[in-house]
């Protein structure tokens, strides 16, 4: 079991570990399920497909390095999603975790709900024309500009983070002439990262409104007094890459708290609850994630019995996945440009990206699993480095990871589970071109964000 704790939770807290690597596999041509997606095999050559197309193909067709994404996959996981959570809940995808038009009429045509959490990320999700209803509206500082577009859009809630926001959004809807859904996003003293989670009594981060101190309570307090708004449930979102469910156990039972005083004090039961994304994926073979329909059953249990103890009818459950459904679905295609071993210490892999398309490591000490993907080999392990092509000793891939022995330039390797947070966060550090997604189904690939070129770079610098 991969040990690392997540650092990307609420508190961004220094809970990293050593740096640690474990023995090669036994089989180092071998790919894992866990960590590849769903189509991906390797062909009678020995080369890595997904969706019935060779690597070495992609490659030459769309360059590298480039992001591959298994629309079937994609489209299976979300679907499980949707089915384990059923028609009494609702599932929003978290599109900061990959968002693009494809990928919002994918999830259009199966049936789940968005969550944005920007501007841009807003006006994606209503040019690939997802119904305004099923959108909810994210951020701790969503400017003026954002709300009233998001009011005047008609999204089916706008997730408050403040008390300033409280009164911001009630104007701005009051204004329009509109009563807008509102949920109230409060933090309820839970931090999880990975297998471990903290439970305190207060919390330090600058998303929602502390339960301590009655802050929370205050809130739904006052957004219940304002004509412009409609204030429908409670939000919780406690950390990333979560494997434990007891986290958001303690989390549900806290929400479950605020509801029943909410109801004891204003004779109001609040219909909906959200708990937030965060669910851990495998990004190499030690992690064991959950599959959609434990969660779903396990978080369904946890509210339910917490509102018959508090004498509350059941809200309502709706979470956000974004990691868990996107994550496992790409892979990154990179070439091999440099092989350079290090007497006693291990070998340095260039690949032709780096840090500009992949900042988790760099930024999480996130850990990647990688595979020759152009073509078998039987060469002895060495323990290797992936490193991208960036002017940062920083600028790591894979931290530690197993490659055959025989690995030279030209090669093409694969790194899985890059589907989440990889070209969402890229850059253009040393003015790299951010890479293309390619989304791959049933043998035919297509471009959903093509590459940046010059152009685009030269473009915005206005001389
Ligand atoms: N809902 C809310 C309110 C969130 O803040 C987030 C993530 C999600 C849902 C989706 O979480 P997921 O299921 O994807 O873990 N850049 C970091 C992750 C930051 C996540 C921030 N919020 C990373 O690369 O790991």
């Amino acid at each position: 079991m991969s040990r690392s704790a997540h650092p990307a939770g609420p508190r961004h807290a220094d809970v990293l570990p050593e740096g640690h690597y474990t023995a090669p596999a036994d089989d180092l041509n071998a790919l894992d399920p866990k960590v590849w997606a769903h189509t991906v095999g390797r062909d009678a050559d020995g080369v890595v497909t997904v969706g019935g197309i060779a690597v070495t193909q992609l490659a030459e067709e769309y360059g590298t390095p480039a992001y591959i994404l298994d629309e079937a996959d994609f489209r299976d996981r979300a679907r499980a999603w949707r089915t384990a959570f059923g028609t009494d809940a609702d599932v929003f995808y978290a599109g900061k975790a990959f968002l693009s038009r494809a990928v919002v009429r994918w999830l259009d045509e199966e049936g789940l709900n968005l969550d944005v959490c920007s501007g841009g990320e807003l006006a994606t999700a209503l040019s690939a024309g997802m119904p305004a209803e099923r959108i909810a509206f994210h951020g701790n500082n969503k400017s003026p500009e954002e709300i009233e577009r998001a009011v005047r859009a008609g999204v089916g809630r706008i997730v408050l983070d403040s008390f300033q926001e409280i009164v911001r959004v009630a104007h701005i809807a009051e204004s329009l002439g509109k009563r807008q859904p509102v949920q109230i996003r409060i933090t309820v003293g839970v931090e999880a990262h990975t297998h471990e989670f903290i439970a305190t009594a207060h919390e330090d981060q600058k998303f929602g409104i502390p339960l301590a101190g009655g802050q929370a309570a205050e809130a739904v307090r006052r957004a219940l007094q304002l004509d412009g708004l409609d204030v429908i449930g409670i939000h919780s979102h406690i950390g990333s890459q979560i494997f434990d469910m007891s986290g958001f156990e303690v989390a549900a039972h806290r929400v479950v708290g605020l509801l029943k005083d909410v109801r004891d004090e204003h004779g109001v039961e609040l219909a909906e609850i959200d708990l937030g994304g965060g669910l851990g994926i495998a990004y190499t073979s030690d992690d064991d994630p959950r599959e959609p329909h434990e969660i779903a059953k396990a978080l369904s249990e946890i509210v339910t019995r917490e509102c018959e103890g508090a004498r509350l009818r059941t809200p309502r459950i709706s979470v956000e996945p974004g990691r868990a459904i996107v994550g496992p679905t790409a892979f990154t295609l990179y070439e091999v440009g440099t092989v350079k071993p290090l007497e006693g210490l291990r070998t340095y892999v260039s690949v032709d990206g780096g840090m500009s398309d992949n900042i988790r490591t760099a930024l999480y000490d996130a850990e990647y699993s990688v595979a020759l993907a152009s073509r078998t080999s039987d060469a002895e392990p060495m323990l290797v480095r992936v490193v991208g092509k960036h002017c940062e000793s920083g600028d790591i891939v894979v931290k530690d990871a197993f490659l055959p022995g025989d690995l030279a330039p030209g090669d093409l390797i694969a790194v899985p589970a890059t589907g989440a947070y990889c070209r969402s966060m890229a850059s253009n550090y040393n003015h790299a071109m951010r890479p293309p997604v390619v989304a791959v189904r049933d043998g035919a690939a297509r471009v959903i964000v093509r590459r940046e070129t010059e152009e685009d770079l030269l473009r915005l610098d206005v001389g």
